[in-house]
C-alpha cells in the first residue's frame, strides 16, 4: 500500500510525453484561434513551432520527466524571459483559458488536470509584469 497517488510524478499522471505532446498542441491551437487570445497570439511568432518544442520540453521537465528543457535552455528564469511581453490580468486569463480547454481535450484523469491547472494559475499570476502584481514593487518605494 505504500504506491500511493502521491509517489506517481505529475508527468505519469498527465499521461507523460504523448499527453504534454497534445497538450501543447492543443494548447496553441486554442491560442490561434479563440478571440479572447488574440492579444497574446500575436506576442508569438507567426510560426510556432519552435515555440511548441520549447514548451513541450519545458512542460516535461517541469512536471517531473526528463529534464529535457534545462539542457537545452539551461535555468529557466521564466518571469525574465517573459519581461519583454506586457503581461497583465487579461493577458494571464487568456492564457489560462487556452490552458484551462486544452487540459480539458488531452488529459483524462480529472484530479491530475485540475492540479496541475492549478499550479499553472499560480505561475501565471507571478509571470505579470505590469501595474497591480505586488512581486514588481516588493521592497520598492511605490511609485505613482
Ligand atoms: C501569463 C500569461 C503568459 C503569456 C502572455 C505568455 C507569453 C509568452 C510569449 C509571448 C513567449 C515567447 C514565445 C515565442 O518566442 O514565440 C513565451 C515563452 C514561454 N512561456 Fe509563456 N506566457 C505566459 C505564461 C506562461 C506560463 C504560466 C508558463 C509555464 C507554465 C509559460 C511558459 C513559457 C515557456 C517555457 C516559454 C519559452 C521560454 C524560453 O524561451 O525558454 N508561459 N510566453
Amino acid at each position: 500500500m505504500s504506491d500511493t497517488v502521491e509517489a506517481v510524478p505529475m508527468f505519469e499522471r498527465l499521461g507523460g510525453a504523448v499527453v504534454i505532446d497534445r497538450l501543447v498542441e492543443a494548447f496553441y491551437r486554442r491560442m490561434d484561434t479563440l478571440a479572447e487570445a488574440e492579444g497574446i497570439r500575436a506576442m508569438h511568432a507567426d510560426d510556432l513551432s519552435q515555440t511548441k518544442h520549447v514548451l513541450k520540453r519545458y512542460l516535461t521537465e517541469w512536471t517531473g520527466g526528463p529534464k529535457l528543457y534545462s539542457v537545452e535552455k539551461g535555468h529557466p528564469r521564466l518571469r525574465q524571459r517573459h519581461m519583454g511581453f506586457a503581461i497583465g490580468n487579461g493577458e494571464r486569463d487568456a492564457w489560462l483559458l487556452c490552458m484551462r480547454g486544452a487540459l480539458e481535450e488531452t488529459v483524462a484523469d480529472a484530479a491530475a488536470r485540475d492540479e496541475v491547472y492549478g499550479a499553472m494559475a499560480k505561475l501565471a499570476d507571478w509571470m505579470r509584469n505590469t501595474a497591480g502584481n505586488p512581486h514588481d514593487t516588493a521592497g520598492h518605494a511605490a511609485r505613482p
